[in-house]
């Protein structure tokens, strides 16, 4: 049975039992504790929490899900993959664990004819939490399962929980029995690789505190409701259905294996290591195309650097594999081919998921050159120290300023016969996140109590935000944390989060900063408010300090937020769609948004590009932008269905999720664009925007930055008076000012050659005088002197050579001499000397004369026999130098 086949049968079985089928969410979670999804109950969290009340009580879906934790044993074992689809059904307070055993015994083994998977049940082994009675006996008498195949596990195997605090419960797995060539007797307890869990019933009824692992943690209490989490790996099924040992070797993931192969002629099957290899390609470049089509983009930190991380290692175990060129296309289009079936908008993004691909793949060949050529460095380093390990510092720093990754550093060492200092490496791999959470923390405080702000809409519910239309508001103060921790009151000077029932402020979001203001209270206490951010969805928490007075939670308030800071931002805000519109038109769809910033008067907009944008391209934009405004169009927002929306075409950021109501804001005919934000009301109110540049900020992620209204007019009379000046200055209009620049700079460095010229010519001007100023040391000709002030060391050797030159050519080759010259540059004296052959005979190497002259000057220096140069801090101590050449001279000849 083909995956869709799997994936089609799931769904219509539990639409036919009162299940909603819910679309799978982006790789993206909107959680604050997950990076990733990973598992198929992600997006349902708030509902079992009860922070949200579901729109259903029972859902199914098959959710894209990626875990990185075991991704050293992808390739290795039959079952690590990072990414996989988890087929779920979900009781949210309705049916539990009767319902969940019943119906997935049910599609287990219905015959396929009849819809279901028709798995043999004699195969079939479930597992229970070793407390959990009540599941074992519903298994037992309810479903009808052999006691001998039910087995009772401990907290690690059959208790679930996000690894975080958050929802939990006993669970009950259900295995397959794969057949005694793939292990020992005695079901799922004893062996895994045999009994292989296709399928988690998860009994979801408690709220799990903070620990480690997955038994370390405290039950704080009962969830709302009892509900049920189920997840079944539908690539584990299909292993099973499609008779293949592993699930590498199903549809969707083989034809990847098989691309591999005619690229690198590397037969599958044909030994343990390059099987191993062909493996990791197939699952990484699947989990690759999953994660961008998603919106992710490779970086160095957070969701951008587990792509990297997956995509290099792919590309790396396709050069282990004997590729030596570009391979990753061709990988990427098997995917889509495979996976567009169920995953339509990878064919829709096609263009963009292999921009993204290409120009990692091409930055990573890059570095694999530079990389390779500093860790031979590294390694010949470590070999002439005598050592057998490469310091934990290198790997780090080929980690961090090269994206090597460490296995990649393990590898290339060992081939060249050395180890690594892996602890050390870990060592600064973890001060460096420890340094990066610790900024994070710093820059939004206050999200670590969330359970605070999910009591506060227990009892309040979320906030009304009245800010689309007005600028301040009556509320009530349903809230209040002081240092992150809820309290009844806060008096002057106290650091204060405040929730309202409704506000005029906006929460941080969709690339708007969150406004600021003043809550006043009818005793004349005032809140200065410095930011709003929204840590669970629909509360607005206002941070900032009690500067008068004393606050309490339900005292009525008067919210009013900066306005004239508030228009900057929507100035912005604006300005940034009518950038992604026009971007879009001069680039075509692949300019897709990628992230921005409104700030007062400024912003900026990420989008995606493989390449730096032209300036031509530049300025076209701009001059687009600037004429919209004047066209006067009305900005105006209206929320609709989301289908409803796209009908209309409205764009939407990438990776950003979107509930079934959406906002849509509508410039004009000029742009129309899924959002949260605030705008002004028509065009003509932005006044003038200005593009400053253009750069790029990773693979094939370009941003922009821009000023609007004011403080683009600022920035133009700025520039503007610097232009009048340089006017002034050359004499003529702006429009010849550059070439009247770079005319000027022209003359100046012919200038400066010429100068040069001058001065070489000088200096050799006097070699003449001094050669004839050779005295005669016992037949040995010495010059020594002291040449004008400022003559540097390469000048100095120069003259020293050509003197040389001079008295030895005169003399023929026999006669020794011997030229020491010396300088005061920058205040410190110097020397340059230089012997011939025949005084070098004579046993007056220039070397030794530097020796002494220059630890007379007071320093050191030396260098071979034949010119050699030293310098020292004395200068008043050249005399003597002369002086104790002249008479090691004497003494030799
Ligand atoms: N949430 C459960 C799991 O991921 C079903 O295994």
């Amino acid at each position: 049975m083909e995956s869709a086949e799997i994936r089609r049968r799931w769904l219509r079985f539990f639409e036919e039992r009162g299940h909603t089928v819910v679309p799978s969410a982006s790789l993206i979670a909107d959680d604050p504790t997950l990076l990733l999804i990973n598992a198929g109950m992600a997006p349902f969290k708030p509902y079992f929490l009860g922070e949200v009340k579901p729109p259903y009580i029972r859902a199914t879906s098959v959710q894209k899900c990626v875990r990185t934790p075991d991704i050293e044993e992808v390739g290795k074992t039959t079952r690590h993959g990072t990414f996989f689809q988890m087929c779920g059904n979900f009781s949210f307070g309705d049916y539990f664990k009767e319902g969940a055993a019943k119906l997935a015994w049910e599609l287990l083994t219905s015959p396929q004819d009849k819809g279901g998977y028709g798995l043999d049940p004699e195969r079939l082994w479930v597992t229970v939490y070793k407390e959990d009675d009540e599941a074992e006996r519903i298994w037992r008498d309810v479903v009808g399962v052999p006691p001998e195949r039910i087995q009772r596990l401990g907290k690690k195997d059959n208790y679930w929980s996000m690894g975080v605090p958050g929802p939990c419960g006993p669970c009950s797995e259900i295995n397959y029995d794969r057949g005694p060539e793939f292990g020992p007797e005695g079901g799922p307890a004893v062996n895994d690789e045999r009994y292989v869990e296709i399928w988690n019933l998860v009994f979801m009824q408690y709220e799990r505190g903070p620990g480690t692992g997955k038994e370390d943690f405290e039950i704080l209490g009962d969830l709302p409701n009892k509900n049920i989490d189920t997840g079944l790996g539908l690539e584990r099924l299909a292993m099973i259905l499609q008779g293949v040992h592993n699930m590498y070797e199903i549809d969707t993931s083989r034809a990847v294996i098989d691309k591999a192969t005619e690229l690198t002629g590397r037969a599958y099957g044909a030994a343990e290591d390059s099987d191993v290899s062909l493996r990791v390609v197939s699952d990484h470049i699947r989990a690759s195309v999953m994660l961008i089509g998603d919106g992710v983009a490779p970086g160095n930190e957070g969701r951008g650097y587990v792509l990297r991380r997956i995509m290099r290692r792919a590309i790396r175990n396709m050069r282990l594999l004997g590729a030596t060129g570009p391979v990753v296309g061709e990988l990427v289009d098997t995917v889509i081919a495979t996976m567009g079936e169920q995953y339509p908008e990878l064919i829709t993004d096609r263009r963009r998921i292999e921009t993204v691909a290409l120009a990692e793949e091409a930055a990573f060949l890059k570095t694999l050159r530079s990389g390779t050529a500093i860790l031979d460095d590294a390694v010949t380093e470590t070999k002439a120290a005598g050592a057998t390990v490469l310091a934990g510092d290198k790997a780090f720093l080929l980690h961090d300023t090269w994206g090597f990754p460490i296995d990649l550093t393990l590898e290339m060492a060992a081939e060249q016969g050395l180890t690594v200092d892996e602890a050390g490496f870990r060592r600064l791999m973890t001060e460096q996140r420890e340094r990066a959470k610790a900024d994070a923390r710093a820059k939004k405080t206050g999200h670590a109590d969330l359970g605070a702000y999910r009591a506060i809409v227990d009892s309040s519910g979320t906030t009304d935000f009245t800010g689309y239309t007005g600028y301040e508001s009556e509320a009530t103060i349903v809230g209040l944390l002081v240092g992150g921790v809820s309290a009844p009151a806060a008096t002057e000077g106290d650091e204060v989060e405040v929730v309202l029932d409704r506000t005029p402020f906006y929460a941080e979001g969709g690339g708007q900063i969150g406004d600021s203001g003043r809550i006043r209270l009818d005793s004349g206490a005032v809140v200065l408010v410095r930011d709003v951010q929204k840590p669970v969805p629909g509360v607005h928490v206002h941070k900032g300090v009690v500067q008068v007075g004393e606050i309490t939670v339900g005292a009525p308030v008067w919210a009013s937020i900066d306005v004239d800071r508030r228009r900057a931002i929507a100035r912005a805000h604006s300005a940034t769609h009518l950038t992604h519109q026009a971007l879009r038109d001069a680039l075509g769809p692949t300019a897709a948004q990628a992230g921005s910033e409104n700030q007062p008067g400024r912003f900026r907009f990420d989008f995606g590009s493989p390449s730096a944008v032209p300036q031509t391209v530049m300025t076209d934009v701009e001059q687009k932008i600037n004429e919209v405004l004047a066209r006067d169009l009305d900005v105006s927002a209206e929320v609709m269905g989301l289908e409803q929306a796209k009908k209309q075409g409205a764009i939407a950021e990438f990776g950003e999720k979107y509930g079934d109501r959406v906002r849509v804001v509508t410039i004009g005919d000029f742009s129309k664009e899924l959002c949260g934000g605030t705008h002004v009301h028509n065009t003509a109110q932005l006044g003038l925007v200005k593009l400053l540049g253009e750069s790029s900020i990773g693979s094939g992620v370009r941003r922009i930055e821009a000023l609007v209204g004011v403080d683009a007019y600022s920035f133009l009379a700025k520039e503007h008076t610097v232009v009048a000046q340089l006017q002034e200055l050359l004499k003529g209009r702006s429009e010849e000012l550059p070439e009247k620049i770079s005319g000027m700079l022209a003359r100046l460095k012919d200038a400066e050659k010429e100068i040069e010229k001058f001065r070489a010519e000088k200096v050799l001007q006097a070699a003449a005088g001094l050669a004839q100023s050779a005295q005669d040391v016992r037949g040995t000709a010495l010059v020594t002197a002291q040449v004008p002030d400022g003559t540097g060391a390469d000048d100095l050797r120069k003259l020293v050579l050509d003197v040389r030159g001079r008295l030895t050519q005169g003399s023929g080759t026999d006669r020794p001499v011997v030229v020491a010259l010396f300088s005061v540059a920058g205040g410190r004296p110097l020397t340059v000397i230089a012997t011939n052959e025949a005084a070098r005979a004579h046993g007056l190497k220039a070397g030794d004369l530097v020796r002494v002259a220059a630890k007379t000057l007071g320093g050191g220096g030396g260098g071979k026999p034949d010119v050699a140069q030293g310098g020292g801090q004395n200068p008043a101590a050249v005399g003597e130098a002369v002086a104790a050449v002249e008479r090691l001279v004497g003494e030799a000849a």
